[in-house]
């Protein structure tokens, strides 16, 4: 028996709903596979723990999930809470924490969704975006001073270490490799941000001597909105700094459909530390509480999460049942469906039991 420890955060907003909904999943995968067994620990940490607490996790919760085998993340954010604090108090810490300085957010329209852009359907838009995920604009450096006079100063320093760019840019030459295309887009903004990002550049080139059966070329991040747009299918791996890939993603998942089916992994590559998986939207207050979140990305995301554990069979019966469960038009609202978070889920776990991979 191949066992494998999950720390499940549900955390604010529709997180509990799809992380409940995970679950089931991860629990029908065990049954139809023979062989697997998840031993999920569930932990209250969020904004309510944070309303009750004063702080979004305890104080050892890195030590706390540390033993674990991979993190299965909901949201995080509550109306009545500071953005910066939820985040810099939950998320991020346990991304930095763990050094999980790759994320990886693919993308691909699946079958039974329709896409905003004319002439694209199922299997197109398939790429994956990596985002370096430990440093950049993220790294938190930079301070407010005279506050509230009018000599007010706020910085917010993007920092780029020849580590930090070097890892992020062999993770996703290596991706790329590892696809059929092996090609890869660096994605950057040299020509404004002529320190940093023309560092990355050179680092890019420099790794690019590594795998020369990679592909590769160089876009700047305004333009690169522009061919993902209106030049889709010139893609296929793409490395951007934390928060070009941020936004990138966020566009990316909308050209796919919409944001409730993208998935994203906070990868360890040296897996020193447990990853972290988790769908890409928010906690999304909206429709907090109605039982119509779209499950499909918090899926897809453990279909990431079983890809890192080793176990690719299990991953691809997984997503083989998502692409069942939507091409038979069972959707929720998001993607133009009717269907709630529950009759996706039933259906999924119908269509693991049933499938034959
Ligand atoms: C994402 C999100 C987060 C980010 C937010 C919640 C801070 O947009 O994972 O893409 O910017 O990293
Ligand atoms: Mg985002």
């Amino acid at each position: 028996m191949r066992e494998y420890a999950i720390a499940t955060i549900p955390a604010d907003g529709i997180g509990p709903e799809v992380i409940a909904a995970g679950t089931r999943v991860l629990a029908a995968i065990e049954k139809r596979e023979g062989g697997i067994k998840f031993n999920i620990e569930n932990f209250d940490w969020g904004s309510d723990y944070y309303k009750k607490h004063g702080i979004m996790m305890p104080t050892d919760g890195l030590k706390q999930l540390k033993k674990f085998d991979a993190i299965y993340f909901g949201a995080v954010g509550s109306p009545d809470v500071p953005d910066h604090i939820t985040l810099w108090g939950l998320r991020l810490p346990i991304c930095q924490g763990f050094d999980q300085y790759a994320n990886v957010r693919p993308t691909k329209i699946l079958p039974g969704i329709t896409p905003p852009l004319r002439n694209c359907g199922p299997g197109d838009l398939d790429w994956v975006i990596v985002r370096e995920n430990s440093e950049g604009e993220y790294s938190g450096h930079g301070g407010r001073a005279h506050r509230g006079l009018p000599e007010e100063v706020g910085t917010e320093v993007a920092i780029f270490t020849r580590v930090g760019v070097t890892r992020i840019m062999r993770y996703a030459f290596k991706l790329a490799q590892s696809r059929p295309r092996k090609f890869l887009t660096v994605v950057t903004k040299s020509n404004a941000q002529r320190h940093g990002m023309v560092m990355w550049d050179e680092i890019a080139a420099e790794v690019a001597e590594e795998f020369p059966d990679v592909t590769w070329d160089k876009m700047l991040v305004d333009a690169m909105t522009v061919r993902m747009t209106l030049n889709p299918r010139s893609l296929d791996t793409i490395v951007a700094t934390n928060l070009h890939a941020d936004i990138l993603s966020d566009l990316a998942g909308a050209l796919a459909g919409s944001l409730g089916v993208a998935p994203t992994a906070n990868i360890d590559p040296e897996r020193r530390f447990p990853s972290m998986f988790e769908p890409i939207h928010g906690s999304a207050f909206d429709i907090t509480g109605k039982g119509i979140a779209n499950p499909v990305a918090t899926f897809w995301t453990a279909a990431q999460m079983l890809d890192h554990l080793g176990e690719t069979d299990a991953s691809a019966r997984l997503m083989q049942a998502v692409e069942r469960v939507t091409g038979a038009g069972i959707l929720t609202p998001d993607v133009g469906g009717t269907a709630n978070t529950k009759e996706v889920t039933d259906a999924v776990v119908d269509a693991i039991y049933a499938s034959n991979v």
